[in-house]
């Protein structure tokens, strides 16, 4: 596996691969690694023959400074995963190498950045999509996976490459579940083990959520997943949106098409996300 700092290092190592006829993957991360990445890696793999991760924890992408210092981080762990996953190249830049002095290109999905998750944090998805677009410039890889859980995040990205025809394809991997279906998450080991066992009311609302689209109503939709969330007294709704799969635009009547829910509940002071697309 080869580790590289520096952007010609990287174009080097990509060259090398694509001259040995390889097709590229590749997974944007953030680092500090979990199940939730090495099944990006694993859905990568059955796409291309090559992976490159990048590991970049993104200043442009967080609200505050606090948070981004906050952000955890262990190289070290994060190589010997990718080593045993068996990736060809980790691409690990300094900020300084994705924002060169005096950089000041951005690049935003107007519409999408700005609505739903992207209203509460302002700013958040120009720094996603300006960090991959320049990401994406630098591997040039011929696929790229993104975890379906960050729904909103992957529309945005399908949004910027099709807008700017990038020759990437990008590819959604189906979020990663704990055996009793809770989406796997790092925040979840911060759970009590009653908010644990409470947690499950995530999956149960998207399952009923599932059956109530069979002919249904975006109203029936709504009344049966804050109905389950309700039921559960540890839980507390804080975000839910029915929109349309990829436009995100919100739905009204009766259920036409591919429908995106995505929901936040808190328990206590620790918030959970959870997705589902589900078809009337
Ligand atoms: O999903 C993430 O970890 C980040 O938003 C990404 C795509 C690596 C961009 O910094």
């Amino acid at each position: 596996m080869l580790i590289c700092r520096s952007v010609s290092e990287c174009r080097e190592a990509v060259a090398k691969l694509r001259q040995n006829g390889h097709r590229i993957g590749m997974v944007p991360t953030m680092g500090y690694l979990h199940a939730g990445h090495m099944s990006l890696i694993q859905t990568a793999k059955t796409q291309s023959d090559a992976i490159v991760v990048s590991i970049f924890v993104n200043p442009t992408q967080f609200g505050e400074a606090a948070d981004l210092d906050a952000y955890p981080r262990d190289e070290d762990r994060d190589l010997a995963l990718l080593n045993e996953a068996g990736v060809a190249v980790v691409f690990l830049p300094e900020v300084g190498t994705m924002y060169p002095p005096g950089d000041e290109t951005i690049v935003e999905t107007t519409r999408l950045a700005n609505m739903l998750h992207g209203e509460v944090r302002p700013g958040h998805f120009r720094g996603v999509t300006t960090v991959v677009a320049r990401l994406f410039n630098i591997v040039q890889p011929d696929v790229a996976v993104f975890g379906e859980k960050d729904y909103q995040q992957l529309q945005v990205i399908k949004r910027m490459v099709a807008d700017l025809h990038m020759p990437v394809q990008i590819i959604g991997a189906p979020t990663v579940r704990e055996a009793d279906g809770l989406a796997m998450s790092s925040r979840n080991v911060r759970l009590t083990p009653e908010d644990r066992a409470a947690a499950l009311v995530l999956s149960r609302a998207l399952d009923a959520a599932e059956t109530a689209a069979k002919g249904g109503t975006v109203d029936a939709l709504h009344a049966t997943i804050t109905a389950t969330i309700a039921s559960e007294p540890r839980a507390a709704l804080i975000g839910l949106d029915i929109v349309a799969d990829e436009t995100l635009n919100t739905l009204t009547g009766p259920l036409t098409g591919p429908t995106a829910i995505m929901i936040s509940v808190a328990f206590g002071d620790i918030l959970l996300i959870d997705q589902r697309v589900v078809t009337p």
